[in-house]
C-alpha cells in the first residue's frame, strides 16, 4: 500500500458517512453553492478554515496564500474576489491571518529567497512603517505575532479601497470586511478589526 492511499480510504469512508446520514448530500451539493463568506487565509497547513471554524461544505468561498495577503495586482485573488462578491454575492470577506506565520517570520526576519523574498515585500512595509512599535515589544515571536496582527488589519484596509468593493458598496451591497486571527496554541479565532457597510454605503 502507498502512503498516499490513507486519503483516499478516509476519502471514501468520509463521503460514505455523510450518504449514510442523507442519501442524497452529494447530489444536493453538486447543485451549487451560496456560501456568505469569502475567506483570505494563509497557506499553512494548520490553519484550514473549514476544520477551525466548523464550517461545512458550501460555506466558506476560500482564496489561499502564504501570509493571506491582499496583492492589487495578483490575478488569482482578483478572479477569486470578483466572483465572490459579483456572482456568488457574499456577505462578509474575512482576511484571517496566524499567529506563528510562517511568511509574517520570512518578512520580519529579511529572508533573502528568488521565491518567497518579494511576495512577503508587504509586511515588510508594514514593518518599516511601525518600526518603533514593533522593536518596543520584548522578544522575536511576540514581534512576529504584533506584525501578523498588523498585516492583516493593512489588508482589510487596502480591500476596503480596491474598486471591486468601493463599487459593490456604491450599489448598496452589504458587505462586511473583517481582520481575524487564529491562534495555533489555543485553537481560538479573534476579531482585530471589522468594517461595516452602513458606514461606507453613501
Ligand atoms: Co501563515
Amino acid at each position: 500500500m502507498k502512503s498516499y492511499d490513507q486519503i483516499f480510504l478516509a476519502n471514501r469512508a468520509w463521503a460514505q458517512s455523510l450518504k449514510s446520514a442523507d442519501k442524497e448530500y452529494f447530489q444536493k451539493m453538486a447543485l451549487g453553492q451560496t456560501p456568505k463568506y469569502f475567506w483570505i487565509g494563509c497557506a499553512d497547513s494548520r490553519v484550514s478554515e473549514t476544520v477551525v471554524t466548523k464550517s461545512q461544505l458550501g460555506e466558506l468561498f476560500v482564496h489561499r496564500n502564504v501570509a493571506n495577503l491582499v496583492n492589487e495586482n495578483d490575478t488569482n485573488l482578483l478572479a477569486s474576489l470578483r466572483y465572490a462578491i459579483d456572482y456568488l454575492k457574499v456577505k462578509h470577506i474575512v482576511v484571517a491571518g496566524h499567529y506563528s506565520c510562517g511568511g509574517v517570520k520570512a518578512a520580519y526576519d529579511g529572508l533573502e529567497d528568488p521565491y518567497i523574498t518579494d511576495w512577503v515585500s508587504d509586511i515588510k512595509s508594514t514593518l518599516n512603517a511601525n518600526g518603533k512599535e514593533i522593536e518596543a515589544i520584548e522578544g522575536d515571536m511576540n514581534r512576529i505575532d504584533r506584525l501578523a496582527e498588523l498585516s492583516i488589519m493593512k489588508q482589510v484596509d487596502k480591500l476596503a479601497s480596491m474598486d471591486l468593493i468601493k463599487d459593490a458598496w456604491a450599489r448598496g451591497q452589504r458587505l462586511f470586511i473583517h481582520g481575524w486571527i487564529f491562534d495555533l496554541s489555543t485553537g481560538e479565532l479573534n476579531s482585530l478589526k471589522e468594517i461595516h457597510p452602513d458606514d461606507m454605503i453613501q
